[in-house]
Order: C-alpha cells, then sequence, then structure tokens
C-alpha cells in the first residue's frame, strides 16, 4: 500500500470529489441496523471537508438488486444515518446516479456539503463494469477527483472500482488505505496454529475461497449455509458443521451444540482466528447461538488474535460489544469476502487500478 497513490497525494481544496465508498449495510424496518460501515468511511469525509473539498459525492452499493430499481434497497435511509454522524455539515441525496436530476442535485448542494447518490446496482453498467457508465456518473456530477473508499468491494471489477480508471486517476481513500495496512500487518506472518471459521450465505463467493485457505490455515471450521448445502468438500483439516438446528419446517437455520463445541474447541488452540460468515440465521435470536458462543469464546480469549471480517459478522460483533464492552477482538474489517481475497493472496481488481506514485 505504501507506494499506492492516496488521498493525501490528491489536490482536493476547491474540487468536487467523487468517493466510492461501501454502504452495503444491514437494513431493518427500511433503517439502518449497524452503522458500521458508515462510521467507518467519517475520516475520508472528514479529510476532504478539512481541506476545502468544494463539494463531496458519495457512491455505493446496497444488496444484489442485479440491474433493477428495488425500493428496499434505496441508499436513502444511508443518507439519513450519514447526516446523524456528520453534524452541522448538509447531507443531500438524490434518487439517481447521473443526468439532470443529479445535475441539478450537485448545484443546490452548498459549499462543503455532502451529497449521496442513489444505489449504483440499480444500473446494470455498474457489474458489467461499463466504462461510460462511470464516465456520465463523472460527467454529471462535474468531479474532478475519484477516491476509493470502498474497502469491501474491491474484489469486484465493477465500473466503480475498475472501469473508472479509464476517466480518471483513483486515489485510495483512508479507510482503504487502513483496511489494507491493518490486514498486511496481522497476516504477515500469522501466529500458528491459524484458523479459519467460514459462515454465512454467499457460497458461491466462500467456496473457492476454501480451496485457497486450505493450504494456508491449519484448521478451516465451516457453519452457515455454506455447511448445509454440500458446496464444501471434505479435507484433512477443514471440519463442516455436523448437526443443526431447525425450523418447524426442518430448515437448517444455526449450527447444533456438537459443531459449536467443536468450533469452540478448535478456537481455543489457536494462536489466530480469522472469522468470516454468521454461522447461522443469527439476525433471529433462537438461531444465534453458535455465532453468540463463537464470538464470546473469541471475545474473552486476548491470547487469541481474533479477526472479524465482513459487514454482518462485525454488526453482531459490534452489538455484542454493546452489551458486554469486556469483550475485546484484535481486529473489526469492513471487508468480507475483499479481505478474505486479500489475506488469500488473491490480487483485487479495484487496488489494481490505483496507481503507484
Ligand atoms: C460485501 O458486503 O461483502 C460487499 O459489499 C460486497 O458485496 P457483494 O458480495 O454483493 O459484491
Amino acid at each position: 500500500m505504501e507506494n499506492k497513490l492516496t488521498l493525501r497525494d490528491a489536490k482536493v481544496r476547491n474540487q468536487i470529489v467523487l468517493v466510492r465508498t461501501d454502504y452495503n449495510v444491514p437494513l431493518q424496518d427500511g433503517q439502518v441496523a449497524s452503522d458500521f460501515r458508515i462510521r467507518a468511511s467519517l475520516p475520508t469525509i472528514n479529510y476532504l471537508l478539512e481541506h476545502g473539498a468544494k463539494k463531496i459525492v458519495l457512491i455505493s452499493h446496497l444488496g444484489r438488486p442485479e440491474g433493477k430499481r428495488v425500493k428496499e434497497l434505496s441508499l436513502k435511509p444511508v443518507a439519513l444515518k450519514l447526516a446523524e454522524l456528520l453534524p452541522g455539515v448538509p447531507v443531500d441525496f438524490v434518487d439517481d446516479v447521473s443526468g439532470p436530476d443529479v445535475e441539478d442535485a450537485v448545484s443546490h448542494l452548498k459549499n462543503g456539503g455532502v451529497l449521496l447518490l442513489e444505489n449504483l446496482r440499480f444500473y446494470p453498467g455498474e457489474e458489467k463494469n461499463d466504462e461510460d457508465f462511470i464516465r456520465e456518473i463523472i460527467d454529471s456530477t462535474s468531479a474532478s477527483v475519484y477516491v476509493q473508499d470502498g474497502f469491501a468491494v474491491i474484489h469486484r471489477a465493477h465500473a466503480s472500482t475498475s472501469a473508472v480508471s479509464k476517466n480518471l486517476p483513483v486515489y485510495a481513500g483512508l479507510l482503504l488505505e487502513k483496511e489494507i495496512n491493518a490486514l498486511s500487518r496481522v497476516m504477515e506472518s500469522p501466529e500458528r496454529p491459524f484458523m479459519l471459521m467460514l459462515g454465512g450465505a454467499k457460497v458461491d463467493d466462500k467456496a473457492p475461497l476454501i480451496e485457497v485457505f486450505k493450504n494456508k490455515a491449519d484448521a478451516i471450521c465451516i457453519g452457515g449455509k455454506i455447511a448445509t448445502d454440500g458446496a464444501v468438500a471434505p479435507a484433512d483439516n477443514i471440519y463442516i458443521a455436523e448437526d443443526f438446528d431447525e425450523d418447524s419446517e426442518g430448515n437448517k437455520l444455526d449450527c447444533g451444540p456438537v459443531s459449536t463445541a467443536h468450533f469452540v474447541e478448535t478456537a481455543k488452540t489457536s494462536k489466530t482466528v480469522v472469522w468470516n460468515g454468521l454461522l447461522g440465521k443469527a439476525e433471529d435470536i433462537a438461531f444465534a447461538t453458535s455465532s453468540t458462543i463463537f464470538l464470546k469464546t473469541l471475545g474473552e480469549s486476548p491470547e487469541i488474535t481474533s479477526i472479524i471480517l465482513g459487514g454482518d459478522t462485525t454488526a453482531f460483533a459490534e452489538e455484542a460489544i454493546e452489551k458486554d464492552n469486556s469483550l475485546k477482538f484484535s481486529l473489526l474489517s469492513t471487508g468480507g469476502g475483499a479481505a478474505l481475497e486479500f489475506l488469500g493472496g488473491n490480487s483485487l481488481p479495484g487496488l489494481e487500478v490505483i496507481e503507484n506514485k
């Protein structure tokens, strides 16, 4: 990261700056359920305000609407949360990403203000890595500086992470820089035994990563949806949850006591534990048991270097810390898939396009 262009190398005074954030946050009843990723974006926003940026335009995706407008996945609730977190700063929202409404919203935004555009993934161009799609956003906002601060999405080759570099130079934001530096430090030579705990629902993304970590981790434990759908091939150092708590229809929604005990035992004999993905449907308290027990094990074991990755898992950890501030973790990262790809040594399209100094 030392060699890459960062925000500190950019001339931002009096400029309109476009910042790619990752506001893919959990929502509940139309409101932001965890603001961890939003708070993580504040250092870059504050840096820009302090260094005289004229206007700040933020872009992000939320969920996987697959190129269509999905009302429930609007970024509007994020703008409301952002306004709460930035008292005294004008924060506006516009429900488009380019065209006349965006041009209008930018021109009406007060100097020193922040404008959040609508969900990038409402438009097919984002995931198609379409150069024209991102150019239209740049043109409509009149941005002259582009900052990549969406660490959690830099493993995707999308218009706002990859093709954008054909239009403007890309500078790393402060969150991106911090995440890469922190993960590099921890993983330079992880203390062994090194355990990877994987859960969550993004089966297609995670199954290939298991192959990558098979030779790096001493033990890999699998819970969550990937454990139930047979996507992982057994191996000597891979343990797949073997018992489950079910709902009345027989859906396996949490790991059972035998599997949970195995996860805990493996963690207790490890020096480094990387955890991404909840072990059950933890948003439902009835199916949060295995995740809660595993989290407590890490939070109460200062001898284990514990690295918690991803939006849902860090939100779960933060909620537990709020209730019990004696729980301590070595690192909470906004990145899930991105952090795993980075730790696995894979190249990240969103990082590749940031030029060296
Ligand atoms: C994440 O939450 O891991 C990032 O926001 C990326 O989301 P995606 O897996 O839908 O691309």
